[in-house]
């Protein structure tokens, strides 16, 4: 068996983390700004120095091949692939995604100093705007990958700020001319921090993940009328904060009373004109909805809907709904998540089954060939989070069930 360099792995932990590094520990590198144009210079470099074949895709994935035994190779047999993506939320920790990208480069270092050549090419991936912090929807670069979503459309996703992925990328200089979705790889697999607080609750150490929960993600700008805080009866006000709020407040009364899987929540919100006397015309929030059941996603969908509505039309409040993102709930290769849990226990490593309650570039590549993921304990479960920690010991047998499969599927 081939064994994970632990400080090699952390160090690159620690050298990506430092670029927009901010306090607390964490990580603000959003999706083609500046700084996740320097996380991927670096890990690109990386690639390089490990003698990986570094090609970048027209939505600006990049993906490095370690070529196989059969020559030729590249085109005529599938790669086995790995990876994750390095953008992050603006408050984000510097494991989420991060992780996984890193230990495919370690297997890649790890085959590469024992002189170990695999029947297949090793590919390891990371997927532009993973986090759909800035542009959406999120899992961007492996929906387009996958054929979910159009260049076109990818392109026209505009951020605040009204600057587009398609300008983005090709300022930071990461519109590549590779078709994306030209390597389709014989299996995916993807190594990731749980971001929920289960295998650490439990004293896990390995999560063996089934599948991903649904998403549904929607905007809402509501319009009414501002006026005077003092002097506005309650009976004449139009007040869109005060919907807003409310829509807050029922999506919590919601998710608690449909109960098992279902999560909600309302992350973004901003109100115009936002002062301390004055009646709000104009409020602008998210919704997030998720649930691994995708009935029980559209009642929530569908709930929370009617309930704006109601309280819109009680307050004389005009609704605008755009959907952001909506993804239906994705179950993984059952015979590759087989591989993951056998893996793991014969490392002597606790396991457990268990949905993805966070999105994944996974449930993208799960359209295009059998994919599966393996979790490590987040530290009391926290996450998108500059305090986001897993402990070393955790992140190296995570990075050794990951070694241990890609190198069983390279050789198939
Ligand atoms: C992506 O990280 C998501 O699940 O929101
Ligand atoms: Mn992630
Ligand atoms: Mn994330």
């Amino acid at each position: 068996m081939l064994t994970v360099d632990g400080p090699r792995l952390l160090s690159a932990l620690e050298e990506l983390g430092q670029i927009g590094a901010i306090e607390g520990g964490g990580c603000a590198r959003l999706a083609l700004s500046d700084e996740d144009k320097a996380g991927r210079d670096l890990v690109v470099g990386w690639m390089k120095q490990l003698g990986l074949a570094v090609q970048i895709d027209a939505i600006g994935n990049v993906i490095g091949i370690r070529a196989g035994q059969e020559k030729g190779g590249r085109e005529k047999i599938a790669p086995v692939m790995t990876g994750s993506h390095i953008d992050t939320v603006r408050t984000g920790g510097r494991y989420d995604g991060n992780y996984g990208v890193l230990a495919g480069l370690e297997v890649v270092r790890l085959l590469n100093d024992s002189g170990v050549e695999t029947r297949r090419p090793i590919a390891v991936a990371f997927f532009t705007n993973e986090e759909g912090a800035r542009f959406q929807p999120d899992m961007m670069g492996s929906l387009v990958y996958a054929g979910g979503l159009g260049l076109n459309e990818a392109y026209a996703a505009a951020d605040k700020d009204r600057r587009s992925v398609g300008d983005e990328l090709r300022r930071i200089g990461y519109l590549g001319r590779a078709q994306p979705g030209v390597i389709r790889p014989h299996a995916f697999v993807e190594l990731h921090i749980e971001q929920g607080p289960i295998l650490d609750e439990e004293k896990v150490r390995i999560g063996v993940v089934e599948g991903v929960q649904g998403i549904s993600w929607t905007e809402y700008s509501l319009t009414g009328v501002s006026n005077h805080a003092g002097t506005t009866p309650m009976r004449l006000r139009r007040d869109a904060g005060y919907v807003a709020a409310s829509v807050n407040v029922f999506a919590r009364a919601l998710a608690r009373e449909m109960g098992g899987n279902q999560v909600a929540t309302v992350g973004a919100l901003s109100l115009r004109p936002n002062l301390i006397n004055v009646v709000p015309n104009r409020a602008d929030f998210t919704v997030d909805l998720r649930n691994t059941d995708d009935d029980k996603l559209k009642e929530a969908e569908a709930r929370v809907a009617a309930h704006i509505a109601d309280v819109a039309r009680a307050e004389r409040v005009e609704v605008e709904a755009k959907v952001l993102a909506r993804f239906e709930p994705v179950i993984f290769d059952a015979s590759l998540v087989d591989r993951v849990e056998r893996h793991a226990q014969a490392l002597r490593l606790s396991t457990r089954r268990m949905p993805s309650g966070a999105g994944h570039d996974a449930q993208m590549m799960q359209r295009i060939c059998p994919t599966a993921m393996i979790f490590v304990p987040s530290v009391a479960g926290l996450s998108h989070n500059v305090k986001e920690h897993t402990e070393a010991a955790d992140l190296l047998a995570g990075a050794q069930v990951l070694a241990n499969l890609v190198v069983e599927l390279a050789s198939e």
